[in-house]
């Protein structure tokens, strides 16, 4: 018996060896570097294969070293949310190679992390919360700059993410720095392999606009959190007037219908854009209440610590207008004890 359980029937598993077991699905899920993986699909052809591939290079390469491996890998095995990175990687030259490497974790994990983490203190001091630190998990954790910054709150972290090849990297990070108490497991945030009420607290950002299916995910969501339990997170706004959207960073594409905003994308940025779904503040409001009922708070922009020039301009709009036209809506949620 385990702490996981299977996402399709959520049944206990067994444990035999690299694998977690349902008997009842006759699923076999198969660990890789101690990491579970709990999807049955691969999200490309050939995720197998080079999921094998990277966990034979894991034990004798360094964190940057495997990094850079990934990188390398061919654009057809790389997921859509990631080919932004891996375009860019491509195009920089030898010098600019090296110091992207040199200040990768600087940048993208450790100052992002930061700021990740001051967002849900924010966010659960906004609600009154009082954190316990029991357990909580970060769901599309990536390479894991939330999960590793908040280690010293929780007793458990549970990492989570669909893409395996995140998880394993991240995984190699936690070893080069001393962090132990973080449990990576690879599924989808719409059927996660937990049962119900376990989580304190949960953590996604940046994810619900990459999330196959938003509706189930909070579902999800509120399921494995304790009653009392908290979720914090973030949507990007769809009809963001402000800033360029973050993938593609084209202004104002929202406004666009969605395959039009596709194939401008994969003209002008030879990216994909119809794997990214935006929500409005009205569609994440009906989302949000479907799960939670009024047990959510959209947080206003304006009341965000971010003190750049773009939030110092829209703290001056009022909250209506802010809430229509903002580029990131906060959540908070609460399953009530009832
Ligand atoms: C923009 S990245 C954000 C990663 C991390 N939260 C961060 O802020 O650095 C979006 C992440 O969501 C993950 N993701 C996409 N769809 C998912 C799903 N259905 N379930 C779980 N994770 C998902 C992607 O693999 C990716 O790591
Ligand atoms: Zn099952």
């Amino acid at each position: 018996m385990t702490e996981f359980c299977c996402p399709n029937c959520k049944q206990a598993l067994n444990i035999r060896q690299a694998y977690y077991t349902c008997e009842p699905c006759r699923i076999d899920y198969r660990q890789y570097v101690g990491i579970p993986n709990f999807k049955q699909q691969e999200l490309y052809p050939g995720e197998w294969k080079l999921l094998e591939e990277f966990e034979q290079k894991y034990s004798q390469a360094s964190f940057i070293e495997l990094m850079e491996y990934m990188d390398s890998i061919p654009k057809k095995n790389v997921l859509p949310c990631e080919l932004r990175r891996h375009q860019r990687f491509a195009e920089l030259n030898e010098e600019d190679k090296r110091q992207y490497l040199a200040n990768y974790t600087k940048e993208t994990i450790v100052k992002p992390g930061k700021l990740q983490l001051e967002i849900t203190q924010f966010l659960i001091n906004k609600a009154g919360y009082r954190l316990r630190g029991g357990r909580c998990l970060d769901i599309g954790c990536g390479r894991g700059p939330w999960a590793v910054t908040a280690v010293d709150l929780f007793d458990e972290i549970f990492a989570l993410d669909v893409d395996m090849a995140s998880l394993i990297l991240a995984k190699k990070y936690c070893q080069e720095n001393d962090i132990s108490n973080i449990q990576f497991l690879s599924a989808t945030a719409s059927a996660l392999p937990f049962s119900g009420d376990y989580f304190e607290l949960i953590n996604s950002q940046a994810v619900l606009e990459h999330v196959d299916d938003q509706a189930r995910t909070l579902k999800e969501i509120k399921r494995v959190l304790q009653p009392g339990g908290c979720f914090t997170g973030d949507s990007i706004n769809r009809y963001n007037l402000f800033t360029p959207e973050p993938h593609i960073e084209l202004r104002l594409i929202g406004f666009l219908p969605k395959n039009l905003a596709h194939k401008l994308s994969l003209w002008l940025r030879k990216l994909p854009y119809d794997d990214i779904k935006p929500l409005s503040y009205n569609e994440l409001r009906l989302l949000l209440r479907q799960a939670f009922d009024d047990h959510f708070k959209i947080v206003p922009l304006s009341e965000s610590p971010d003190n750049s020039l773009t939030y110092k301009v829209m703290r001056r709009l009022p909250a209506k207008l802010l809430n229509l036209f903002t580029h990131t809506h906060y959540i908070i949620a609460l399953k009530n004890n009832r």
